[in-house]
């Protein structure tokens, strides 16, 4: 991860990054006034290469000027558009793809910069230069480190830490999501979670393995993993301080592949299934970084924990599965998986952990994408408050979610002859079924429950301002500043 310094007085001045304002009208773009004096010159210089660079100022625009002998050598003009939050995330992981081959660069901020600008700027640099490669990476960027120069660098030490664990955790996640499904496997995400708690005051983690979950009655969890060679987990991690007044449950659906079991995926469909663990990627690096950053608010995290696959012990379509706590359901298709792990974990929640809040995030249907495209996760509650409330921070975090209704008319598609509930209806409407599907589990918690398709923004095909190809870390900031709202 780059290392980023705040500093008053930047030692290096071998590459200067000065920010660039679109103008208002048609008059040319103008840097902005910094708190930090380039070398004589350099400003003048600045503002005359905007209109030969043609030079726009959007966020995102990157130009970069070689002064061969001079202080600097090279002098890169940075877009930062409406410079607000989201401009300067943009910024900051553009300038990431921009600077190939320098280790190090000092960005002059602009004078009386806000916080939340600096905030997103760091998201920005520390996101957009993210990269998971196993193995060798011959062209890996050369960038370590990024000097932020600022008159009071005292007054964005908070803003740079809390963007510093926000985008830890949210790598954390897309490492997790990223990383191939041989290696990948229950077990192994319960560990990566083990390590990441040693390193953490204050956190406590169980981990229930096949034996525990049999005896307890975890049965959706046991018939999805029963399939698989590596056994199902369920991981409960939480954070309590004490002066929390408020419990969030968090649940996350952590199937780390999906081949669809016996109702097997055709090959496109199943290409990606090692993302199928972003929503438990999420919510454990969410509580993480609710311990790191020491929010006043009780959060308990469940990651159900499973492969689903095709073998002789695999579950069948037909099966009917006993759930924590003794609801049942009749499972039709074995690729509607992931709210039979949820269903446990819910149902666990409410009967022994009664918190205040039940927030679930899971990559649970295709149909997320062919409702909202491929950015925009899929919002589920019957709670108008919790839903603005987490629509709020998600867009802030500059994610995006939309709410989608829950239509009691749609209910009775749930019905089964052979058990309490159906869990693949055929009817149409997959993502808002799904939803209401894993509702019939919240019991007294229904009106304090809140879900989320995340299958489409999970992932993405390209880069695109903070978010890199492959795995997104979706549901990590939005959580984050939500849970920072509560205590
Ligand atoms: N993991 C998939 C959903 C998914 C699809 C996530 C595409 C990411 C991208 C889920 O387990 C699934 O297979 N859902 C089925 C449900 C259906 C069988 C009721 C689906 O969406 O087709
Ligand atoms: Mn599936
Ligand atoms: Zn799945």
């Amino acid at each position: 991860m780059l290392a980023i310094r705040l500093t008053a007085e930047p030692e290096r001045l071998d590459t200067l990054v000065l920010p660039v304002r679109p103008a208002a009208d048609d008059a040319p773009a103008e840097p902005v006034p910094t708190g930090v004096t380039a070398p004589d010159g350099v400003a003048d210089e600045a503002t005359a290469l905007i209109p030969v660079a043609r030079f726009t100022g959007r966020a995102g625009d990157v130009h970069t000027q070689l002064r061969p002998g001079g202080t600097p050598q090279r002098l890169v003009l940075l877009g930062i558009g409406e410079a607000d939050e989201a401009a300067w995330r943009t910024a900051g992981a553009a300038l990431t793809r921009a600077v190939k081959n320098e280790t190090h660069v000092t960005l002059a901020l602009p004078e009386g910069v806000s916080a939340e600008a600096v905030r997103g700027l760091v998201e920005g640099l520390l996101l957009g230069s993210y990269r998971f490669r196993l193995g060798a990476d011959a062209d890996a960027p050369a960038l370590t480190d990024v000097d932020l120069a600022v008159t009071d660098p005292e007054a964005y030490e908070q803003a740079v830490s809390v963007a510093r664990t926000t985008a830890r955790m949210t790598r954390l996640a897309r490492d997790l999501t990223n990383m191939p499904s041989s290696v990948k496997n229950p077990q192994w995400f319960a560990e990566q979670v083990a390590e990441a708690v040693a390193d953490l005051p204050g956190l406590t983690l169980r981990v229930r393995e096949p034996e525990q979950l049999t005896a307890e009655g975890f049965g959706g969890i046991l018939a999805v993993g029963g399939g698989s060679a590596s056994g199902p987990r369920l991981v409960e991690l939480d954070w309590h301080p004490s002066e929390a007044r408020t419990h969030v449950v968090l649940v996350g659906k952590g199937i780390t592949f999906d081949t669809g079991g016996i109702s097997i995926k055709p090959v496109p469909a199943m290409k990606l299934m090692r993302k199928d663990m972003a929503g438990a990627a999420a919510v454990v690096a969410a509580t993480l970084g609710a311990a790191a950053l020491r929010l006043p608010v009780r959060v308990t995290t469940l990651a159900p924990l499973a492969e689903n696959m095709v073998s002789g012990a695999a579950f069948r379509p037909g099966d009917i599965v006993r759930h924590y706590g003794g609801m049942t359901s009749e499972t039709t298709n074995s690729d509607a998986e992931g709210r039979l792990v949820l269903a446990d974990a819910l149902a666990y929640a409410v009967q022994e952990l009664k918190p205040d809040l039940l927030v679930d995030l899971a990559t649970l249907t295709g149909a997320n994408a062919v409702a909202l495209g491929t950015r925009t996760g899929a919002l589920y509650s019957d709670n108008d408050q919790l839903a603005e409330d987490l629509l709020a921070a998600i867009r802030a975090a500059g994610e995006s979610a939309w709410r989608m209704p829950l239509p009691s008319d749609y209910v009775e598609h749930l019905g089964s002859d052979l058990a309490d509930l159906h869990s693949a209806p055929t009817q149409g409407g997959g993502s808002v079924l799904a939803a209401l599907y894993l509702r019939e589990f919240t019991g007294e918690l229904r009106d304090r429950w809140l879900h989320i398709d995340m299958s489409a923004p999970s992932w993405c095909e390209r880069a695109d301002a903070e978010l890199t190809r492959g795995a997104t870390g979706w549901g990590v900031r939005g959580l984050l500043r939500w849970l920072a709202t509560l205590n």
